[in-house]
């Protein structure tokens, strides 16, 4: 026992702990070892903050705004429709205008920039069949980055020019598909676009039960022909780089397909350089969605 405490354990009293007027102590340390300590937080937090800039710093340096340093290794890109749904279902009755003019609408808004004069304005009239490679030389940027056309007048009946309502009121819809982008990705080689095919789409229905809607689905019908997606509108290279890309677009009309019926269709791409993914992927290079016609006259 030092002498403090038997000082203490004399008098009986309790030493206030806030602050001590006796020994100059606040929340029992005094003012030069509070000064220590604030100190030492001083310089320890100007050096955290130092060290945080400096590493932000350099990262900065290393980042490239033209493309993502880091991109997942994804092999095949996701497809989208137009019109979508939160739900992938496009049901409506052609006799009914109200159930399918939000379709119509949102292809028209989807499809505005596709107009050919838009095209004609800002994108070049490239070569079909190849790639439209615009590489930049060594550290002399090639940019921006021109970009080909793609007319809305390519998808024919769902141009929505000829038919202004893309057939959804003769019950012979169309939906759109889209790749998603994904940048300096080459979808097919020797010269073989990728195209996209649609089917039934097999789909569980008890246990081990499947079920597909193949006799439903009836007759289809592609644009641009065959169904392609042309390798002149790759490799992307990126928003900053390319600012007036145009997504290629392949519109798929259902030419008889029955009313009055859930028809599950699934597309997907061909191409000699993708692969559609299996169970493990089930989005890579494919997209389904449900379509339901209904029909009161029968
Ligand atoms: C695109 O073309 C459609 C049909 O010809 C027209 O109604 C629309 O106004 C055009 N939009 C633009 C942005 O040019
Ligand atoms: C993009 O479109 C605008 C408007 O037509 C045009 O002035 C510009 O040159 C285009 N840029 C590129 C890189 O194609
Ligand atoms: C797009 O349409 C314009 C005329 O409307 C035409 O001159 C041009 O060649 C077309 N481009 C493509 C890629 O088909
Ligand atoms: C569509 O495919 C067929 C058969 O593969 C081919 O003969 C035809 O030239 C293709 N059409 C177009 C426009 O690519
Ligand atoms: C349309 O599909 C029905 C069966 O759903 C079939 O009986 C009919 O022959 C088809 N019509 C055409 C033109 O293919």
């Amino acid at each position: 026992m030092n002498n403090k405490e038997d000082e203490r354990a004399d008098t009986g009293a309790k030493e206030p702990y806030f602050w001590n007027p006796r020994t100059h102590e606040f929340l029992g340390r005094t003012a030069s070892s509070w000064g220590l300590i604030l100190l030492f937080y001083l310089v320890f937090y100007i050096f955290l903050g130092g060290m945080f800039i400096l590493t932000m710093y350099v990262m900065l340096l290393t980042l490239d705004d033209y493309k993502p340093t880091y991109q997942d290794r994804l092999a095949t890109p996701g497809m989208m429709i137009r019109p979508r749904s939160e739900a992938m279902e496009i049901l409506y009755n052609p006799q009914d205008t109200e159930s399918w003019d939000r379709y119509t609408e949102a292809l028209d808004i989807f499809l505005a920039p596709y107009n050919n004069s838009v095209q004609v304005q800002n994108n070049d009239d490239c070569l079909p069949d190849n790639y439209f490679i615009q590489e930049d030389s060594g550290e002399v940027r090639n940019n921006p980055k021109r970009s080909c056309q793609f007319n809305r007048t390519s998808l024919d009946a769902c141009s929505g020019i000829i038919d202004r309502t893309y057939g959804y009121q003769t019950g012979q819809p169309c939906v759109l598909i889209k790749l998603n982008r994904v940048i300096g990705m080459l979808p097919g080689k020797d010269g073989q676009s990728p195209y996209v095919t649609c089917g039934a789409k097999r789909y569980k229905v008890g246990q081990d039960e499947w079920k597909e809607d193949a006799d439903a689905i009836g007759e289809l019908a592609f644009y641009p022909p065959n169904g392609t997606f042309n390798l002149m509108y790759f490799p992307y290279y990126g928003k900053k780089a390319q600012v007036n890309y145009s997504q290629p677009l392949v519109a798929v009309k259902f030419l008889n397909i029955s009313v009055n019926t859930d028809v599950n269709v699934e597309c997907k791409i061909n191409s000699n350089t993708l692969t559609t993914g299996g169970e493990r992927d089930k989005f890579a290079g494919r997209v389904s969605f449900k379509l339901r016609i209904t029909s009161s006259n029968n």
